[in-house]
Order: structure tokens, then sequence, then C-alpha cells
């Protein structure tokens, strides 16, 4: 079998084939920006909206977008054909490109643009029954979360502390409220109604979450968007985590402590359905 190719600026080549710079500013600094879009059946899912959200962040890193969208979207089918047919999660990366090291800007540099298509890992089916370990820990991240930074050292820290303690994910608190995860975002629900942090410069807006909570709009399930105190958020009937690598999934223990009975609760069974219903209706 043919291994896929990745693409690198503007070259198809197979991945032991993809070289970088050591001076890249990516390597160096960490200095680019990711996305990560899933794909079903041949197709990315929600394309505009992960490509607003790569704008905006390049806007807020001051990096040119160096590719119009139908540029990136002709990158994306080619990566997600030559992959094969299962379904799979897209890597987009941009870095300020090489260049002597120095902190402030480079003047002449020119973006290295790489991107990459794996299958995608499918949630274990047992997990979806019996529902995921977190811990909460510090956010102890920057004041910029909005962006999708590839610069993740205090995210791999987070996520490795929840591991160690055998927990799938790290819950975020800062000043006493929830903020989201190591690498997803949070939903709780209180009193029948989902509540989930509003938008701002301490989450990630995430793609899966403003799907939830389409979704639950559509639907008539009661949402709000709003902040979640860590008391609140401890006395939850139920807690999930959004992320497009991993959907919705339900957290059953959070610090070594069942949340409500320890199960799945049933507004995330109803809305794990709503959400595969979605992803069917776009191959239709
Ligand atoms: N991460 N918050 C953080 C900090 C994240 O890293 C992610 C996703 C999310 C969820 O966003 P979305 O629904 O758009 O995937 C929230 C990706 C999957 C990653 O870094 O691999």
């Amino acid at each position: 079998m043919n291994s896929p190719l990745v693409y690198l600026n503007g070259e198809y080549l197979p991945l032991d084939q993809a070289k970088i710079s050591v001076l890249d500013r990516g390597f160096i600094f960490g200095d680019g920006i990711y996305e990560v879009i899933p794909a079903y059946a041949g197709k990315a899912l929600r394309f505009e909206h992960h490509m607003q959200r790569l704008q905006r962040s390049l806007d807020a890193v001051r990096i040119t977008n160096p590719l119009s969208n139908r540029q990136w979207q002709e990158i994306i089918d080619k990566l997600i054909a030559t992959t094969g047919p299962q379904d799979q999660s897209v890597y987009l990366h941009i870095t300020r490109g090489v260049a002597q090291r120095d902190h402030s800007f480079p003047h002449n540099a020119k973006h290295t643009v790489f991107a990459m298509s794996n299958i995608l890992q499918t949630v274990d089916p047992e997990l979806l029954k019996t529902g995921i370990t977190a811990i909460t820990l510090d956010d102890i991240r920057w004041q910029y979360c909005n962006i999708k930074s590839i610069s993740l050292l205090p995210n791999i820290l987070l996520r490795q502390q929840a591991v160690d303690k055998d927990a799938a994910e790290a819950i975020l608190i800062r000043d006493d409220k929830v903020t989201e995860g190591a690498a997803s975002n949070v939903f709780i629900v209180s009193g029948g109604v989902i509540k989930t942090p509003p938008k701002d410069h301490k989450i990630l807006p995430g793609i899966t979450r403003d799907l939830i909570v389409e979704l639950a709009k559509k639907h008539g399930m009661p949402i709000e968007e709003t902040s979640i105190s860590e008391q609140e958020f401890f006395k939850a009937d139920e807690i999930w985590l959004t992320s497009s690598t991993k959907e919705v999934l339900p957290v059953t223990q959070i610090n070594e402590q069942p949340v409500a009975d320890g199960k799945p609760g049933i507004i995330w069974q109803s809305m794990y359905q709503k959400y595969q219903n979605f992803k069917k209706s776009l191959h239709n």
C-alpha cells in the first residue's frame, strides 16, 4: 500500500521526505498556528467554520494567510483522497517561516505550510458505555487561549498530569470558573439545562462546541452559554467533553468521584445521537 502523502510548501510528498529547516520559527519558538478538521466519508466537516477560525488565529498573531480557502480546500481534498476511504483528521500548520533566531518578526521570511491527514482513531465503543475519567487542574495557560497556537507546552503538561493519574483529560479551572479541557471544550448538565462557558479569550472556540450548541437549540434542548463555577461543576448531573477528534464524550468520574450515578447521562445520550445523525445527514 502506498503511504499517504503530506503537503509541504506547495509539494505533495511521502511523510519521510517532508523536511524543514531547524531555523523554522515553529521549531525554534512555537511561532505558528494550526487547525484540526475531522473528515467523514471523504468530506471535511464544517470546512468554512475551520477556515474562519484559522483566519482569526492568523490575524491574532499577524501571520498572513498564505492560501485562499479554495487552495486550502484543494489540499485537504487531495490529502483525504490519498489517505483512503476511512474517517480522518486533517491537520493544517502554518509557521512564520525560516529566519535567524530573533524574537521579533523577521522581515522577509516565507511561511512554512504543512498539512497531513490521519485516519481518525474511532472512540472505543466501550468508552461510550462507561464514560471517561477526568481530573481538574489550575488553568496555568496564557491570556490568549482563543488562538489555536502550536505553542502547546502548557496543554501538554496539563494533559500529561491527567494521564499520570489514569485520567483521559484535565479539566481546567481559572478564578473558580471552569474554562475547558487541555484539548477539548466542556459542557455540564445542571437542573436539566446544558451549560458551556462563553467564548472569550479563556477558551478555544471549539467548532464541535458550536455544533453542539446549534444542535441543542435546533432540537429545543435548554442550553446556556454561561460561566460555570467550580461549585456548580462538582454538583453537575452530567459532564461532557467535545473536540473534533473525540466528538462528544461523557465524563463519568471526576477527581476519582463519580459524576452523579457514575454512568453516561441521558441528555448526553440524546446529544450523542443527534451528533451522529447530523454527520450522517451530510452524506445523503
Ligand atoms: N484540539 N480546546 C482546546 C484547548 C483544544 O485543543 C481543542 C481541540 C478544543 C476543541 O476544539 P474543536 O472542537 O474545534 O476540535 C478545545 C484539537 C483536536 C487538537 O489539538 O488536536
